[in-house]
Order: C-alpha cells, then structure tokens, then sequence
C-alpha cells in the first residue's frame, strides 16, 4: 500500500521533482519554495544531530529518501551514502541526479549486515506509516544495523498534543506565501498520505522496545522563513545512539 501510493507520488509529480517540497499535515503545496537557505538550515540542523564532521563516517544511509534531496546534502559527511526506499517510482527520481547509491528495500527489512552503518536518518518518513508498531519495527530494524556507537535519527515526527500550534503555523506560512502569490496549487488529490500523530511518551514506548536511550530533541521548524525560529515544538526528533557492545 504505501510503495502504490509512493509511486503514484512519484508518476503525478516527475516533472517537477526538482522542487524541493513540503509535506504538511494533509497535502502537499510545491508552490511552497524551499529555498537553499531554509534547506541549508535543515542539513545543519541533521548534521549537528547526527553528529557528522569534520572527519567522514563511512556509511550514511537515508531510510524513505524519496527524491533523495537530502541524503545527497549529507555526502560531505561519509564515504558512501546510501538512499533506501521501497517505492520504485521515487527511486526513479532519485536516480535522475548522481552520487546516492540507491537500493529499494522496505525499511522494515533494510538491505545491511548487522552492525554496518555508522549513521542512520529517517526523515519526514514515520509519520506516514499508521500503525505504531510498525514505526517500532522499522527503528528496532535501524538499531539492527547500526554499529556500536552509531547515531539514527527519525526526524519530524508530528506530535498529537501539539497539533493545534501545527495547525496554526500552517496557516500562517500558507497565508504568508498565498498573499505574495506563491502558494502552489493542492496536489492532494495526487497523494494522500496518512499521516499519524503520535503520543508525548511515544519515545519513552520506543526506548522500552527497542531497548536504547531515546533523545527526543525539537524538530527543523519546516514552516521557516527568515525570522522565525529554526526549531519548532509540534514536531519531535528521536536521537538514538547505539551503545558499545
Ligand atoms: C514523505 S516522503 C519523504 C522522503 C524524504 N525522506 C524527504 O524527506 O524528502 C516518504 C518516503 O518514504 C518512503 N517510504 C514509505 N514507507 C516506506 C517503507 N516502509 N520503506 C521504505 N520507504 C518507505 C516513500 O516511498 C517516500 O519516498
């Protein structure tokens, strides 16, 4: 079901996979511009997460990389990166621009030997997957194959009780850009995700299944425009560093 709707994705919006684009609660709008400066902000926003430089980690791998827009912005910072997903279709656009090493694999059965990746990014990708125990599965798959002292981060996980602040902003990015005649048109109709909010104590859950420390850390504000605040509060990042043996 979700490799049908990625790649249904991926057909209505080829000719513009280029644009950089924002998921909100219930559409998209590639209307909406990310600029360099806003992507910028996200990349270091992962990067410091992540804890990547100035030395190269070996492997990266971008777990739902979809167009591969960001896991291209991380090759700096490993030898290899590595974009996983299971829809064919987005493989396709990611393939249209060099440097990912790209594999279609369900990220509930990665294509990695055990304890093989020293970083692990999950992105914009949960929040779309409606069954909390298969959002468990998928992180316990990416501690499966993490080193000892890896890093994964799952980032922009939408938070139920945060959800009328989401609603607001939203509103208020999309007025900002609709009066300046730049909001794109809805592409709903396109692509209709399901998108899953979870509980505040969803990490505390995932920290006993998986077993490992969670670090629930603010998410990239994706609504950001110059002056407003780079971290938001309606969305959480999960920081999971794999322990020493
Ligand atoms: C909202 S897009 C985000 C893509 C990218 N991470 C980004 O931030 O632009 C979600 C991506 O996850 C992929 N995906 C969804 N479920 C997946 C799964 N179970 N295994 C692998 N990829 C999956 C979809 O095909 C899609 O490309």
């Amino acid at each position: 079901m979700d490799r049908a709707r990625w790649d249904s994705w991926a057909g209505a919006h080829a000719t513009r996979a280029d644009e950089p684009w924002l998921i909100s609660k219930w559409e998209t709008f590639p209307g909406v511009r990310w600029p360099e400066a806003k992507i910028a902000l996200m990349v270091e926003d992962i990067r410091v997460k992540l804890g990547l430089g100035p030395e190269r980690v070996r492997w990266l791998a971008d777990i739902g990389c979809g167009t591969g827009w960001i896991g291209r912005r991380l090759m700096a910072y490993a030898e290899a990166v590595v974009g996983i997903d299971s829809a064919e279709g987005m493989l396709e656009l990611a393939a249209r621009k060099a440097g990912l090493a790209l594999a279609a694999a369900d990220a509930g059965a990665l294509p990695f030997p055990d304890a093989s990746l020293d970083r692990a990014l999950i992105y914009f990708m949960l929040m779309n997957i409606a069954e909390p125990e298969r959002v468990i599965a998928v992180m316990r798959e990416g501690m499966r194959v993490l080193k000892p002292g890896g890093k994964l981060l799952a980032g922009q996980m939408p938070l139920a009780s945060r959800s009328a602040d989401y609603d607001r902003e939203k509103a208020r990015h999309l007025a900002y850009w609709r009066e300046r005649g730049e909001l794109g048109e809805d592409t709903s109709r396109d692509h209709a995700p399901p998108v899953v909010l979870f509980a505040d104590d969803f990490g505390q859950r995932l920290a006993r299944a998986l077993p490992a420390p969670v670090a629930a850390l603010p998410s990239f504000n994706h609504f950001w425009r110059e002056g407003e605040p780079v971290q938001c509060t309606w969305r959480v990042d999960y920081l999971i560093t794999r322990s020493a043996p």
